[in-house]
């Protein structure tokens, strides 16, 4: 596809993408940092993609597309392309990205090119079918400094008649032809999320997704292939996707019998039907998808740097997460005044920035049977309401933070007998309870309305900085019956796009306020909550070995800046496993640290151990939470030790940090070598805690780390060490 010479693209300014058509050819290419990206109109009008993968030379051209064709009489046409956005139609038996249902019974939908408009950094790509008046945009956009791609599609009905959509991708993501793709994933159920797989691509067909109505612990919306069966971490191709969208979900990569292989993402096409009356739109969640060549490691610094500087609220400079107490395996639902204003005044003196009340301050909230729905403040817990807690909480120098459950209802609530009716329900069949609690009916306007309402009045009524949003279950019989019987199956899209409403609007009326995705642990973990949300629970499982491996499956996809991980008591109640404060304050400093522990029972070596931790912490977490993270010594596949590096964006500071799991016949730790240091820079070397590494240079250059290396010193079982490098001249 690639000719020496051809269309004369003019250079994009350093720090731009570009975006450029060749009228001649019919090529769109897009360029940006270290990658290109190219498709063509063929000469069947259809969009085809022609390239992903490293940046080319601005003399690179593109012949024009051409329609494949495939071996046997058996195939359409149709088949035998890598399309960009396929409709069902034509003899299509890929995954389509579109598949509609007219009045008339025809479901027949073929996509051809009509038009195109160039934007600053995107393209939009206006595709329609060959006979009726439905059209899809196609939305394009490129990110200028890591090259990731964010596509959309929005679906127009012009026709006079109401088109079902029983289908609807954001994008196909087609790979260069090949039989050498390994797909990674990620998979998990509650306490036990981000657990990373990997395959070979063969033939056939792999689903991820979620039919629970939102993100789910099942899978996440992301995925990486890398090319080869190279298994270094830091070298070769690899091209990545996220999903931007937080309801029920299915990411499909297969490979056809052409070998061509195609990952389609957007709504779950399981039970979905979305009737567009004449006139009405829908659009898709955004699918993002880049690619590096420093392998499944530089792909996920892309990534994180990409969540970093462009998805979050606070983007391009969040603020770095604030230590948090957490008061929810402390107390379980037994909070009250005297009970957290002892906890925050103990929190304080290790250097807690922020003091988060969790479950039971409302309602009737005694256990998980009752009071989800009514958010009142419990009068016999707090005679005086929130307020002398707060002002406390602020008197010790900390902000304040807020557990809610809006989404949710107990049948054992005000709420609920008074609006039986605002539930998810098909009538006249059972009301499935999980956690004795039922989902409120998000895509109702009045649901939506009371939801916004009364947190907006929490808001505007107590001095609150950040609201712990937590959602603890998955759907069951999805029904909406006060709609229309051809609409209620909106509800997996009205109900997300109404939740990413209310958050919009609160983050706009209150400004100040941070808000924490919880579902369950780490059950709505996805880019489109990230863009309204700062930082996200990662999992209920708080066993600080188990979290080696959780932390590390979830930062293939999402960056340590959002990445909660608190400090509780040991033994843990998930294993049962004895641990040290030092090892537990060391793993969960790999990320967004808060502290969790029953402080009334602490001793007073463990507030010095706590406040030493939390002080060596703050100066390292700009580097943890937005530096680049590589992954020195896996904890993956029972490995003994395992081994992070975080290093800052400019290079002056790096954070080692070391774990044993279990030493085995008196071995040695393995040599630990660092990467991504200024070779050329002097760094010193600091431990934190008395850490120890064995005949280590106090300062040594950056190619001496990532050569020479550091042997840290671990002896015993579940031991952790930390380390500091700062740069000393440069
Ligand atoms: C589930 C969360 O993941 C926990 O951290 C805690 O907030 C409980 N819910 C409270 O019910």
């Amino acid at each position: 596809m690639l000719l020496a010479v051809g269309a004369a693209w003019a250079a994009p300014p350093d720090g731009v993408s570009s975006v450029r058509f060749d009228a001649g050819s019919r090529v769109f290419r897009m360029d940006a940092a270290g990658v290109t990206y190219a498709f063509g109109v063929n000469d069947r009008q259809e969009l085809q993609t022609l390239y992903w993968g490293g940046r080319l030379q601005e003399s690179d051209g593109f012949v024009a597309a051409k329609a494949g064709h495939g071996v046997a009489s058996f195939e359409a046409p149709a088949n035998a392309t890598q399309q960009e956005f396929s409709g069902w139609g034509e003899g299509l038996y890929s995954e389509p990205a579109l598949k509609v249902s007219f009045a008339d019974g025809n479901r027949d939908l073929v996509l051809h090119y009509v038009s195109h408009e160039v934007e600053r950094d995107g393209v939009v790509v206006t595709l329609k079918d060959i006979s009726r008046d439905v059209f899809v945009e196609l939305h394009y956009s490129m990110d200028a400094s890591t090259g990731v791609l964010g596509r959309s599609a929005v679906i127009l009905n012009r026709t006079k008649a109401p088109v079902m959509i029983e289908q609807a991708a954001a994008a196909s993501w087609n790979l260069p032809v090949g039989s050498d793709y390994r797909l990674r994933y990620l998979s998990g159920r509650w306490a036990a999320e981000w657990t990373l797989n990997e395959q070979k691509i063969a033939p056939g067909k792999t689903v991820l997704e979620s039919r629970r109505g939102s993100t789910g612990h099942q899978n996440s919306p992301w995925f990486a292939i890398e090319r080869g069966d190279a298994k270094d971490e830091d070298t070769g191709e690899v091209w990545f996707g996220a999903l931007a969208w937080s309801g029920s979900w299915s990411i499909s990569v297969e490979q056809d019998q052409l070998r061509q292989v195609r990952v389609t993402g957007g709504f779950n096409p399981f039970d979905f039907g979305y009737r567009l009356a004449p006139g009405e739109r829908l659009t898709t969640p955004v699918f993002y998808g880049g690619y590096s060549q420093d392998g499944i490691d530089g792909a996920s610094r892309l990534l994180h740097r990409f969540e970093v500087t462009r998805i979050l609220p606070q983007a391009p400079h969040p603020r770095p997460r604030p230590v948090l107490y957490n008061s929810w395996e402390a107390t379980g639902f037994a909070v009250n005044e005297a009970g957290q204003v002892a906890l925050a005044e103990k929190a304080a003196s290790i250097g807690v920035e922020r003091f988060v009340m969790d479950d039971g301050w409302f309602g009737q909230r005694k256990n998980d049977h009752a009071g989800l729905g009514d958010w009142y403040v419990n009068k016999q817990k707090f005679p005086n309401g929130l307020k002398p807690l707060i002002d406390k909480v602020h008197g010790l120098g900390m902000d304040f933070g807020l557990w809610v459950e809006p989404e949710m209802v107990n049948p054992d609530s005000d709420l609920y007998r008074k609006h039986p009716e605002w539930v998810l329900n098909f009538p006249g069949r059972p009301h499935t309870e999980l956690r004795n609690q039922l989902v409120l009916n998000l895509a109702r306007s009045d649901v939506r309305d009371y939801v916004l309402g009364f947190l907006d009045d929490l808001l505007k009524q107590n001095d609150i900085a950040f609201l712990k949003w937590d959602y603890n279950r998955n759907w069951a019989e999805p029904g909406w019956d006060a709609a229309a019987t051809e609409d209620q199956k909106k509800v997996y899209v009205t109900y997300v796009e109404n939740l990413y409403g209310i958050l919009r609007e609160l983050r706009a009326r209150h400004p100040k306020v941070e808000i924490e995705s919880c579902s369950g642990g780490g059950g709505r973990v996805d880019l489109g909550i990230m863009l309204l949300t700062d930082e996200v629970w990662t999992s209920d499982n708080t066993d600080p070995f188990d979290r080696l491996t959780i932390q590390d499956g979830f930062s293939y996809a999402y960056t340590p800046g959002v990445m909660m991980a608190w400090v509780t008591d040991s033994p843990n109640w998930v294993n049962q496993r004895t641990t040290s404060l030092e090892y537990r304050f060391l793993s969960s400093m790999q990320g967004g640290l808060g502290v969790g522990a029953n402080l009334g029972t602490w001793s007073p070596e463990d507030f010095a151990v706590a406040k030493e931790m939390i002080a060596a912490y703050k100066e390292v977490r700009e580097t943890v939470q937005h530096g680049d993270l590589y992954r020195l010594i896996s904890p993956e596949g029972g490995s003994e030790a395992s081994a992070t590096e975080s290093v800052s964006v400019d290079k002056r500071q790096a954070v080692v940090f070391a774990f044993l799991h279990s030493s085995q016949k008196g071995y040695p730790f393995p040599t630990v070598k660092l990467r991504g240091l200024d070779a050329a820079g002097q760094y010193r070397l600091r431990p934190i805690h008395g850490a120890k590494a064995e005949a280590a240079p106090e300062v040594a250059s950056g190619a001496s780390w990532m050569s020479r290396g550091l042997d840290v010193v671990l002896r015993g079982d579940f031991q952790a060490a930390g380390f500091v490098l700062e740069e000393a001249s440069r």
